[in-house]
């Protein structure tokens, strides 16, 4: 079973997509952990991620799609994963489509993790105080937020029409929404 976890930044994949893979026993793939490794590790390819990433822009598709090819080729992934913050783009979304059916596979559910703006900020200020993200300071929140709307946003509408995308109100307790997935996708 492949799940898409989709929502603005702050929104609750990372902690909604840890519980949802150990539950389901699913391995759990987030492109955002995977560059912010690679900036650790200050690779060249960390130091091209970099410049986008602290400005809160989305790495180019040049660099992700690789990325997104390898992971999902991994033998963990092989009958299922927790997608964290990709597909993000109209490119990495016919990258996903097109390696899953080549498989004969398919996402399964798309989770739409829906939180007002002003408590996306509350979040990413809380987490900046204790974290320290880089991309968490107040001006590249909102080039993130504005992001996610020009570029993400519009893949809701794309697999809308497959009938796959459920709505999950995001703002409660981590242990109410965990719940309100589970319901949704009925184990
Ligand atoms: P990425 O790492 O994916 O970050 P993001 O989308 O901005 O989202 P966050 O990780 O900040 O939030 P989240 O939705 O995971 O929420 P979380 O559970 O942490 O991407 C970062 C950057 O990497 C991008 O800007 C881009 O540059 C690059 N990138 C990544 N993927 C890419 C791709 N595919 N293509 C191109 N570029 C890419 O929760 C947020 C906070 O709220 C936490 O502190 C958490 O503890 C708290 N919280 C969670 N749930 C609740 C709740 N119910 N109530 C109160 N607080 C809560
Ligand atoms: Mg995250």
């Amino acid at each position: 079973m492949f799940i898409l976890i989709l929502g603005a930044p702050g929104s609750g994949k990372g902690t909604q997509g840890r519980i949802l893979a150990e539950r389901l026993g699913l391995p759990k793939i987030t492109t955002g952990d995977l560059l912010r490794k690679a900036m650790k590790d200050g690779t060249p390819l960390g130091l091209e991620v970099k410049k986008h990433y602290d400005e809160g822009k989305l790495v180019p598709d040049n660099i992700v799609l690789g990325m997104i090819k390898d992971e999902l080729a991994r033998p963990e992934a092989k009958h299922g994963a927790i997608l964290d913050g990709f597909p993000r783009t109209a490119a990495q979304a016919e990258l996903v489509d097109k390696t899953l059916a080549q498989r004969g596979q398919r996402l399964n559910h798309i989770l739409l993790l829906d939180v007002t703006e002003e408590e996306l900020v509350r979040r990413m200020r809380a987490r900046s105080r204790v974290e320290g993200r880089t991309d968490d300071s107040p001006e590249v929140i909102a080039t993130r937020l504005q992001v996610y709307q020009r570029d993400t946003a519009p893949l809701i509408a794309h697999y809308a029409r497959r009938g796959i995308v459920h709505r999950v109100p995001g703002t409660g307790t981590v242990e109410q929404i965990a719940e309100e997935i589970k319901r949704i996708i009925g184990r």
